[in-house]
């Protein structure tokens, strides 16, 4: 074996540059994979740790009131949907350490709330979770993990049947119907060719507990790093590497 020298082993993407960056997880993964629920057992878990969740869907573009008449026929689920540019925006001005409104959005009227945002502050963990979250690779360029939360598809659809009749004030055809047409040619065409940039993959999502452990350590990990290069900036650690 042999010793390399690095100025911080925070992550393999981060700007060495920038220590103080905040630590970017992203989570993707198909609709009602339980992307929300991975993220709120990682947060419960990094409870000593200052977190931001950012979902995808506060971005989504409100709907024109021509669009809006006709929103059955509205591909909710291809990436045009989503205002990339605001979202990057976001992700960068908190990875800078500045405060940020987030839009807040109604999947009811398909609008953006007009007066309303969602305000959050400097964090040391963001995390972004989204259907589409790995789709852009500027997005993804932010990020320090990539996780994808793999459920199958049988148990995505019962989920969200359940979810968008009772939460999100739709009836049973309407669902199956924007499943068919929408839903699943998307996830197909946009969200499952994403699982390549995972770096890990979920299965059976919020179920899984012993991968939601790992992912934290891992990040408990990574944190303690980042804490030692900012009592230390100039400290170079050392790391040792292993030769076969
Ligand atoms: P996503 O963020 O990927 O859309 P959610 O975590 O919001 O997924 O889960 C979608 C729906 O499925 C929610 O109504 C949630 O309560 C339910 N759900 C999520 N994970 C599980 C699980 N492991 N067992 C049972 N229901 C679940
Ligand atoms: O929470 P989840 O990841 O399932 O949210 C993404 C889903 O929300 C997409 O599959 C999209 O079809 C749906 N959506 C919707 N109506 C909107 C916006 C998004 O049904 N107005």
């Amino acid at each position: 074996s042999h010793f390399r020298l690095s100025n911080s082993s925070f992550s393999a993407t981060d700007d060495p540059a920038a220590p103080n960056q905040p630590f970017v997880i992203g989570v993707t993964g198909g609709t009602a994979s339980g992307k929300t629920t991975v993220c709120d057992m990682i947060i419960q878990q990094l409870h000593d740790h200052r977190i931001v969740l950012v979902n995808q869907d506060s971005f989504y573009r409100g709907l024109t009131s021509e669009e809006q008449e006709h929103a059955q026929e509205y591909n909710f689920d291809h990436p045009d949907a989503f205002d990339t540019e605001q979202l990057l925006h976001c992700i960068n001005t908190l990875k800078s350490g500045q405060p940020y409104q987030i839009p807040i959005y109604d999947f009811k009227t398909h609008q953006r709330k007009l007066d309303a945002f969602r305000q959050v502050n400097a964090c040391d963990v963001i995390i972004l979770e989204g259907i589409l979250v790995f789709h852009d690779s500027r997005v993804r360029d932010l990020m320090n993990m990539k996780i994808f939360v793999d459920t199958d598809a049988d148990v995505r659809l019962a989920r969200r049947i359940r979810r968008d009749t009772v939460e999100r004030g739709r009836d049973v055809d309407s669902v199956l119907e924007q499943y068919a047409k929408f839903v699943k040619p998307a996830f197909d065409d946009f969200v499952l060719p994403s699982k390549k940039y995972a770096d890990v993959i979920i299965p059976r999502g919020g179920d899984n507990h012993v991968a939601v452990d790992l992912i934290v350590q891992h990040i408990h990990t990574k944190l303690g790093q980042h804490d030692l290069c900012k009592i230390y900036p100039n400290v170079f650690v050392i790391e040792s590497t292993f030769q076969i």
